[in-house]
């Protein structure tokens, strides 16, 4: 719990939690979480998507690799546990196994991802992604706000971006990926139950919508004239909100928006937003997509607007591995443990490492289910039993006859 305080004091925003992608508050952290690494045992590299990697090697030379991860890069104004639990906690099971003189008889990689969150360039998982290979050919052109590109923020970081593609694994050589995090939601709490074991992680997507409209003068366009793309912009927000209420299963949000030129007297005539929409249930997703594109245009076209959405991001919703989910449920079951199974309405590098090998994770309960907030908190005696429980899973059922793979 003392890491996690430590890891949430880096932060580019004096009072809050704010780590974004390859800041020098996440390379500060990444430093400090190798340090760890290291007083583990685990041998440290830095692949060149900024993911650091902590190693064990297994007890058979060759041995294949299960790796075990999680993120630590934050959102805006974050809690301290949304990532970096499954970090340290990794790192405190691997450390505790050594200390037991536990050695197993596969590969264990601890990995620090970078880029879950999504929230400082446009696309979003890049560094699972380049582990599991799956980078899209334009990825370090790809700017930030600033107009900064992921090249040269890479570079800034201490990678080498021609060796990013590199970075992707040999399926054959990896045995799965697991991640323990915070449930990020109340159901746990609810049930009363310190861990759960996660069935699915939601599909999302994610647009960049630009309305645009004609800029003019405040005081003299008469309203019927105005083509004010802000106001056009509210109404869609509307209707984004009110499609995934009218449809089960479906969660939309507008997350963001910027009006141009953004003055007190001038009518907007460009308002960009962003679309996040989830659905553990693909179907869902795709019509809902199609619902909102047909519901902005026609808004759009009423007021003489015009709309256009950019797909900035999007992953099939990624189911976890039954052998996973039963080994973890059995790791559970032998510390007295009730590990309840529930899916996952927040994203995780799991969808991107769906792509390289089987997956599975566990959850932590969370105050309120509070998250992506600074309220966000978790009590150490869950953290105990998620550690435990992913000891027992590595020692316990990897090694008694009932391999993962
Ligand atoms: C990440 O936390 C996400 O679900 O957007
Ligand atoms: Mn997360
Ligand atoms: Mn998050």
């Amino acid at each position: 719990m003392g890491r996690l305080d430590q890891l949430g004091a880096i932060t580019s925003v004096p009072g809050e939690v704010t780590r974004l992608y390859l800041t020098k508050e996440h390379r500060a952290a990444a430093d400090v979480v190798a340090g760890w690494m290291r007083d583990a045992g685990l041998a440290v590299s830095h692949d060149a998507a900024g993911t650091v990697v902590g190693r064990a090697d297994g007890a058979t030379s060759g041995a294949r690799t299960l790796l075990i991860g999680s993120h630590i890069d934050t959102v805006r104004n974050a809690g301290r546990y949304d990532g970096c639990l499954g970090v340290v906690l990794a790192i405190e099971a691997m450390a505790e196994l050594r200390r037991l003189g536990k050695c197993l008889p596969f590969a264990v990689e601890v990995l620090a991802f970078g880029d879950e969150e999504g929230v400082r360039f446009p696309k979003t998982l890049t560094s699972s992604r380049a582990v599991a290979g799956t980078l899209d050919d334009d990825v370090l052109d790809i700017k930030d706000a600033d107009g900064v590109p992921l090249k040269e923020a890479l570079t800034k970081f201490g990678c080498d971006p021609a060796k990013l593609k590199k970075v992707a694994r040999d399926p054959g050589a990896v045995l799965g990926y697991v991640e323990v995090h915070i449930e990020q939601g109340p159901v746990l709490e609810a049930e009363g139950l310190p861990i759960g074991v996660v069935t699915a992680i939601s599909g999302a997507n994610r647009f960049r919508i630009e309305v645009t409209g004609k800029a003019g003068h405040a005081g003299t366009v008469p309203m019927p004239q105005r083509r004010d793309a802000l106001a056009g912009a509210a109404e869609m927000v509307l209707a984004v909100e009110r499609m995934a209420r009218e449809t089960a299963g479906l969660v939309a949000t507008v997350g963001q928006i910027t009006a141009k030129p953004g003055a007190v007297n001038v009518v907007a005539g460009e308002a960009i937003l962003t679309l996040d929409i989830r659905s553990p249930v693909d179907r869902t997703r795709r019509r809902g997509i199609q619902q909102i594109d047909q519901e902005l245009r026609s808004i759009a076209r009423r007021r003489h607007l015009t709309v256009n959405m950019v797909e900035t991001y999007g992953e099939k919703s990624a189911t976890c591995d039954q052998r996973f989910i039963s080994h973890l449920t059995t790791a559970a079951d032998a510390l007295g443990q009730t590990a309840y199974g529930l899916p996952s309405g927040a994203g995780h590098d799991g969808l991107a490492m769906i792509k390289l090998c089987p997956i599975g994770m566990l959850f932590v309960r969370c105050k309120g289910g509070v998250s992506h907030h600074p309220d966000e908190a978790v009590k150490a005696d869950d953290v105990e039993i998620a550690t435990r429980t992913l000891m027992e899973f590595l020692v316990r059922v990897c090694t008694t006859g009932r391999a993962i793979a």
